[in-house]
């Protein structure tokens, strides 16, 4: 370890608290402590403060409408359009100005600029054309597309139309982009023919119409974009009905779409995430509530201006990219980054180039992300001059200390407050998080639930713990940016969020509380460290997968008998896969098999959901009743000291299986 590194590491070791730097809370969008006070006596009205950054067709009338729990309404009566908040109304001012830096993959890629004007202007003629091909007012539009910009492009034009969208990750199999469109009953798509990864053109559009080809009802249109560069492109054909979108912007050149005035609780979008069950969820945001609550969480936590160069690394794919790269930032009329690639290629510098050219003003990553840049040593960020950053902030899991203090010193130069934001695709938003340019920052935990945020951390009475101990993390009060229901189901919408902690007989909001399915602790300033999921969803890389989804998909190889999935902890990636697999009688347990199970749980979700490992047993320790002892497969997996196994039915299968894994 080089010796300003091992210095470093012994002076913050000892640090467990950090002040924002002076420098920062000088010219912080939010730099008075009375904030919290002044939110908490004059709530919810407070929330008018989040929906007076939008600009409204109609003004609301009411800020909450909680008369019938847990359906709640936000700034009811009041219509608007996302689009125009995004994208009209800074036409004067910024017109000029870059709303998208997009930087592709290959490193002689011609980057593209879209100033404010120019995504107006595609955005109105994508509309059009989307309108030519009948979408109309809810109709859901489903988007299969990995980092490029017609992405956001397509995402504003829906919601110029009021058509909702639906975006499916890149990285997901065709059986999941099917499943989706299945659930939405979308008939549009927009995808594309490929993109690059680490250097190689990838086929895209296989997978697409491959996924296409498990949809239960008619598509009406599909739209590809060719992102390919000549010669790398796969020479597909398009299909009847699908519909080259250069082609089709084209078509519908200078053509200008009037935005459609929605009412604040029409849907916005949808987006699928996992849960407990093997079917993904439905998560449905609506206009009002939800832009409001990006754009100013965007404005308080990450100090976003007009003028910055905002970089957010997350996938538009992931609820991260839609409030955090497409939705806050461009509401707040400011320059987001969108970057195609991986941080590795060409070289583990990548990010770093891209900060010093943009002169990047805020970065906000995963710590997944963080940890990898640390073992890749600080040779990579010292290329580079850091010195545009003012904020760093981070998402999707807990971040340890060490990679915290990592992240503070070598990129933030001990210069830029760090923000580790709680939320999830549900809340639509930050939820708990430190305000940077008021808070004290405690590396490992979160910090405080933002203003106007009543979040607790409780027992399974729901009675909030001592400080120290560990507990359920709830939220106990609505706020604007909240999931109004699961598309289609309202009785899981209230199984899987509200029922555990609520009087679900009662009409009156103080008897629902929210449950986000995570564990947390909390100190005695009420500074808030999420632990982690507490149901059966598994957090790789940030990455939220249900272990029944991964399961179903393992089960469904020939040959495999029963699984078991659950998270082991692994350096980088946070949580990794490890499967426990039984085979049926007369099938090996070897390397071919275990290349099927990998390539079963590749074609049926995605390669993020890969096992790291896959351990053949002959039994899964169960209890009497017949259900799998998760928790030992876990403290196999994480080489702990397993926990009680007195109920189990077959407690030696324990040890077999333990064997097993070490002998690995
Ligand atoms: C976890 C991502 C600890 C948590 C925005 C949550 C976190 C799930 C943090 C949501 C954090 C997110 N510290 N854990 N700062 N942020 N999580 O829906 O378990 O993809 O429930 O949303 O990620 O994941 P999702």
């Amino acid at each position: 370890m080089p010796e300003d590194t091992a210095e470093l590491e012994a002076r913050l070791e000892e640090q467990d608290a950090f002040e924002p730097p002076e420098s920062f809370v000088e010219q912080a969008n939010v730099s008075d402590e009375s904030i919290y006070e002044e939110f908490e006596q004059n709530w919810p009205q407070c929330w008018e403060q989040a929906a007076d950054l939008l600009d409204w067709d109609a003004e609301y009338d009411t800020v909450l409408d909680d008369s019938n729990p847990p359906f709640y309404e936000w700034f009811t009566g009041g219509e608007l359009n996302a689009s125009a908040n995004c994208l009209d109304r800074h036409l004067d001012e910024r017109g000029d100005e870059a709303a998208i830096e997009w930087v592709g993959e290959p490193v002689d890629e011609e980057n593209r600029t879209y100033t404010y004007e120019e995504l107006h202007r595609e955005v109105n003629e994508f509309a059009a054309a989307l309108r030519d091909m009948g979408v109309g007012e809810d109709d859901v539009v489903t988007m299969y597309m990995p980092m490029i910009p017609e992405l956001p492009v397509a995402m504003l034009a829906c919601a110029r139309i009021g058509a909702p969208h639906s975006v499916v990750f890149a990285g997901f199999s065709a059986d999941a982009l099917a499943t989706r469109m299945n659930a939405a009953d979308s008939q549009f798509l927009v995808t594309c023919d490929g993109y690059y990864r680490r250097g190689d053109p990838l086929d895209h559009l296989s997978k697409a119409n491959e996924g296409l080809g498990g949809v239960e009802h008619d598509v009406e249109a599909t739209v590809v974009v060719e992102r390919l560069r000549e010669g790398d492109d796969h020479g597909h054909d398009l299909a009847d009905g699908q519909h080259a979108y250069a082609d089709l912007v084209a078509d519908h050149e200078g053509e200008e779409v009037e935005p459609v005035s929605r009412d604040a609780e029409d849907m916005l979008f949808l987006m699928y995430t996992s849960g407990t069950t093997g079917k993904p969820k439905g998560v449905k945001h609506t206009t009002g509530g939800y832009l409001a609550w990006t754009a100013w969480t965007s404005q308080a936590v990450l100090d976003v201006k007009p003028d910055d160069t905002y970089f957010c690394s997350a996938d538009i794919g992931w609820i991260t990219g839609h409030s955090y790269i497409v939705y806050g930032p461009l509401a707040l009329g400011t320059t987001s980054m969108m970057y195609e690639g991986t941080p590795d290629h060409p070289d583990r510098d990548r990010l770093w180039e891209i900060v010093d050219e943009y002169d990047a003003t805020q970065l906000y990553t995963a710590p997944t992300a963080i940890r990898a840049f640390m073992k890749w040593g600080t040779e990579y960020p010292e290329r580079h001059d850091l010195s545009s950053l003012r904020l760093l902030g981070t998402v999707g899991e807990p971040i340890n200390p060490r990679a915290w203090k990592w992240y503070y010193k070598h990129i933030g130069n001990e210069d830029c407050p760090i923000v580790d934001t709680w939320w999830q695709t549900e809340t639509g938003g930050m939820m708990v998080t430190t305000l940077p340019g008021v808070k004290t920052m405690k590396p490992g935990s979160a910090g405080p639930p933002l203003p106007g945020v009543d979040a607790r951390v409780v027992d399974t009475e729901g009675n909030e713990v001592a400080a120290g101990d560990a507990g359920y993390l709830t939220v106990n009060k609505p706020w604007p940016g909240m999931l109004r229901t699961l598309y289609k189901n309202d009785e899981r919408f209230i199984d899987e969020y509200w029922a555990e902690y609520s009087d679900t007989e009662s009409d009156d909001m103080d008897d629902w509380v929210y449950f986000p399915e995570d564990g947390a602790k909390i100190d005695d300033n009420g500074y808030i460290t999420v632990l982690g999921r507490v149901d059966d969803v598994l957090n790789v890389s940030g990455h939220r997968l249900g272990t029944m989804e991964i399961e179903s998909a393992i089960v469904g190889v020939e040959g495999v008998a029963e699984a078991a999935v659950v998270g082991g902890s692994h350096e980088v990636t946070g949580e990794a896969v490890y499967a426990y697999v039984i085979t049926e009688e007369g099938y090996d347990e070897d390397e071919e098999m275990r290349e099927r199970i990998v390539e079963g749980v590749d074609s049926a979700i995605g390669p993020i959901a890969r096992p790291e490992e896959v351990i053949f047993t002959p039994e899964l320790p169960k209890t009497r009743s017949g259900k799998i002892m998760r928790r030992l497969l876990e403290d196999i997996a994480n080489d702990e000291e397993l926990g009680d196994t007195s109920t189990l039915r077959n407690p030696d299968v324990v040890s077999d299986i333990q064997q097993k894994v070490s002998g690995d």
